[in-house]
């Protein structure tokens, strides 16, 4: 562990900069989701390995790593080589032979991956798949889910369901739902909503009501196939099987959002992992090791409507070279010496869980970590249940608990969010380092 982590954390030029990006970036900051009421974000000036850097000169254990996409931790080596050398060679938009050489990487590990179109990020990958899915079948509704996160598109982004007969969402938030309030924008066009269903995950039951009764009208059932980005919920044993039958028998399109599970859960994502294979999936994140890149891909037979130009997939900036260099780089990175790299990833993270879970049960804040090794998610429950719909996480103050161990984890130097993500560059001296940081916490937190 470096001995310079839990120096006092000052953050004077941290706040001095603050000030300074206020003047010019809105809340000095380039994501909403980066920030939090009154709180004084950490600017970075380096990253290497599992550790960064700040302003300040304090170090940091890093399990955010961006939000997920640091897959092999900062700056690494075999990535950088490549870009470098794509930057000599050739850097513009155009088609080029490296574009294809990253379509064949997807292609072999991931199922459904026949045809690979590239885009800058998964936000734009999930509009693709929703606008191939339409033109697919004629049809016009995607149905979502509560609790999932699947980019910043206007249909995709919060609502809240008045009639649960026809469960189409409007604008709005619960009360006693903190997600649907920070996934609630303005300035959405008015009735993109209407082009949605959202409805409870992992309950079959109520995805075949919906089919049997409007199944006429919906193209996609888009979901990430684990609920990563709220309480880190896995499917129920059959379910993504389920989904898979009931989208053959209506004959609606089956997208996975694999822009957290890909190449985290594994090489072949959560399809590989579950071996249910969707028609069409989308990758981002760790796609590109840190670099801003993300796929949609699928079935030869969707996919063509893309090939037949009866979908617009464009993008100034799609395949860029370096982008593909990245994701080749990458890619054969966690592949290599027989997927050594992802293995050790996994195992990392198992440390980490099962380390964390230990100390819940021994602390008891009725917080567990969910979900899978290569991205824990938070999670609040009173009785200490899984949690494995969104609907059991309403009605509870679960930011409360969750907030305060992220903060007092960040407040100790391990950089985190509600979700926990390990790189290949972490070791078992960081996961202890990381554990040792989660039980001051929790003894702070509960007075032990
Ligand atoms: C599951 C999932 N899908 C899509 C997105 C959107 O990706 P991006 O932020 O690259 O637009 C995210 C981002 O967090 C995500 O978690």
């Amino acid at each position: 562990m470096n001995e310079t982590v839990i120096k006092s954390l000052d953050k004077v030029a941290g706040k001095a900069h603050y000030e300074r990006a206020c003047q010019v970036i809105p809340g000095g900051m380039m994501s909403n989701f980066r920030r939090d009421e009154g709180y004084v974000p950490t600017y970075y000036a380096g990253g290497d390995g599992a550790w960064l850097t700040d302003i300040d000169g304090n170090q940091y254990l890093d399990y955010s790593l961006g939000y997920g996409p640091s897959v092999l931790g900062h700056n690494p080596p075999a990535v950088t080589r490549a870009l470098i050398d794509q930057l000599k060679r050739f850097s513009s938009c155009e088609s080029t032979v490296v574009q294809t050489e990253a379509a064949e990487r997807l292609a072999a590990h991931v199922a459904c991956a026949e045809l690979v179109r590239f885009a800058c990020s998964g936000t734009e990958a999930v509009y693709n798949v929703c606008r191939i899915a339409r033109a697919h079948t004629g049809r016009g509704k995607i149905v979502r889910f509560n609790g999932h996160y699947d980019g910043g598109l206007d249909e995709l982004l919060g609502g809240v369901v008045a009639d649960q007969a026809y469960p189409v969402p409007h604008q709005g938030e619960r009360e006693d739902d903190f997600f649907s309030q920070l996934a609630n924008t303005q300035g959405r066009a008015p009735h993109a909503l209407s082009d949605v269903f959202l409805i409870e995950w992992n309950d079959l039951d109520a995805l075949e009501t919906l089919f049997s009764a409007h199944g006429d009208e919906i193209a996609g059932v888009l979901m990430e196939p684990v609920m990563v980005n709220v309480s880190g919920c896995l499917p129920m044993p059959g379910y993504l099987e389920g989904v898979r039958e009931l989208c053959n028998r209506y004959g609606a399109v089956l997208i996975f959002d694999e822009v957290i599970t890909g190449f985290r859960m594994g090489l072949g994502g959560a399809q590989g992992h579950f071996g249910v294979t969707p028609d069409l999936a989308t990758f981002g994140k760790a796609l590109g090791a840190g670099f801003p890149v993300a796929a949609f891909c699928g079935r030869r037979e969707v996919m063509d409507v893309v090939t037949r130009t009866e979908v617009i997939a464009g993008g100034t900036y799609n395949g860029h070279p370096l982008a593909m260099a990245a994701v080749c780089a990458t890619i054969d990175e966690l592949a290599k010496d027989d997927g050594a790299a992802m293995a050790h990833l996994q195992a990392m993270g198992t440390l980490l869980g099962e380390g964390l879970n230990r100390l819940f049960a021994q602390y008891e804040p009725h917080l567990r970590v969910q979900g899978f090794p290569g991205a824990w998610t938070l999670a609040y429950e009173p009785e200490g249940k899984a949690i494995v719909r969104h609907a059991q996480a309403l009605g509870v103050d679960s930011h409360l608990p969750i907030g305060a161990f992220v903060g007092g984890m960040q407040g100790r130097g391990i950089v985190m969010q509600t979700r926990m993500c390990t790189s290949v560059a972490h070791n078992a001296e960081d996961v202890a380092h990381a554990l040792a940081m989660a039980e001051d916490t929790l003894r702070e937190m509960t007075g032990a």
